[in-house]
């Protein structure tokens, strides 16, 4: 890459004072967020939070109308092929064709990503290996387990070679099993490749365990950012303070602490939770 300066080479993702609003209701506020090379961020917060909306702004699949996002140093307003080029995606909602092979889908996306004729069999058959689906990979979609058509939605994302993997709540819905596979077949592209990983979960455990950095959104902006354990050894430091023997907070009790009672009253609407649950039902 000639056209970027040396010193974003370091940082995969910014997004300055981006906003995003559905008539009336701000969806992203003011976001304020970078995220390095070679980590896995973690982007949580409560249904509706704005981690969606964010998400689709920085693949291009939504404008960015005030602000600014840059992936690699490019800018997702003035230079979206470029930032596509250098992005996979795996979405909240259902991306695979049920009526096709898994291959035949991973195929579709490498076609879309102009992979070469000569490339393209090749290509697809090393990313359903990455994936655990080479002995499944001609058998229709529709007969996969949950946990096996989140992997080929990965295998989907991964078959560009992206830079920068986004993952839009990648094991929701899933048995504990399915999500431990799911997140091994990540660490181990990663691995691999260095890729970046911006990842979305309501799943505590798996924002503590896998991600590098996680930042808590709520109401369209960050609230709190750092490794887990920083988090959790700040609110500890808090409650110690304030006279608690021996706290061991969780990521979920610096969660609570960040959103706090507005969790209940605004944490999403109808259409967050039904959203949310079209997701686990086709999945699960
Ligand atoms: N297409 C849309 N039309 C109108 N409002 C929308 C639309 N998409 C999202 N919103 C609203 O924008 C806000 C942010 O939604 P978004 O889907 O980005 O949240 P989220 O953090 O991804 O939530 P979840 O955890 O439920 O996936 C919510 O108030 C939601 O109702
Ligand atoms: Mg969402």
């Amino acid at each position: 890459m000639t056209d970027v300066p040396e010193s974003t080479a370091s940082v995969a993702l910014v997004c300055d004072g981006l906003r995003y609003a559905f008539g009336e209701t701000k969806a992203v506020d003011d976001l304020e967020l970078t995220v390095r090379a070679g980590e896995v961020f973690g982007l949580l917060g409560p249904n509706g939070a704005g981690k969606t909306t964010a998400i689709r702004c920085i693949t291009t699949l939504l404008p960015v109308p005030v602000g600014m996002v840059r992936v690699f140093g490019h800018d997702a307003a003035k230079e979206r092929m470029a930032v596509r080029r250098l992005l996979g995606y795996v979405p909240q909602q259902l991306s695979a064709d049920a009526g096709l092979t898994g291959r035949e889908n991973v195929e579709l996306f490498a076609r879309v990503f102009d992979i070469t004729r000569r490339e393209r069999a090749d290509r697809v058959a090393r990313v359903l290996e990455a994936v655990d689906l080479t002995a499944a990979a001609d058998r229709l979609a529709k007969t996969y387990s949950g946990g096996m058509i989140r992997r080929l939605e990965l295998a989907q994302a991964l078959v560009s070679a992206p830079r920068l993997l986004m993952l839009d709540e990648p094991t929701i819905g899933l048995d504990p099993i399915a999500r431990t596979s799911v997140w091994e077949h990540i660490n181990a592209v990663r691995a691999a490749t260095g890729m970046t990983v911006l990842v979305t979960t309501h799943y505590m455990d798996e924002a503590d365990q896998y991600c590098d950095r996680v930042a808590l959104m709520h109401r369209g902006r960050i609230h709190a950012l750092g490794t887990p354990h920083e988090l959790r050894s700040q609110l500890a430091d808090r409650r110690r303070a304030e006279g608690e023997a021996d706290p061991k907070p969780t990521l979920e009790d610096v969660f609570r602490d960040v959103a706090g009672s507005g969790l209940d009253e605004q944490g999403g609407d109808f259409r967050d939770v039904r959203s949310t649950r079209r997701t686990a039902s086709r999945v699960g």
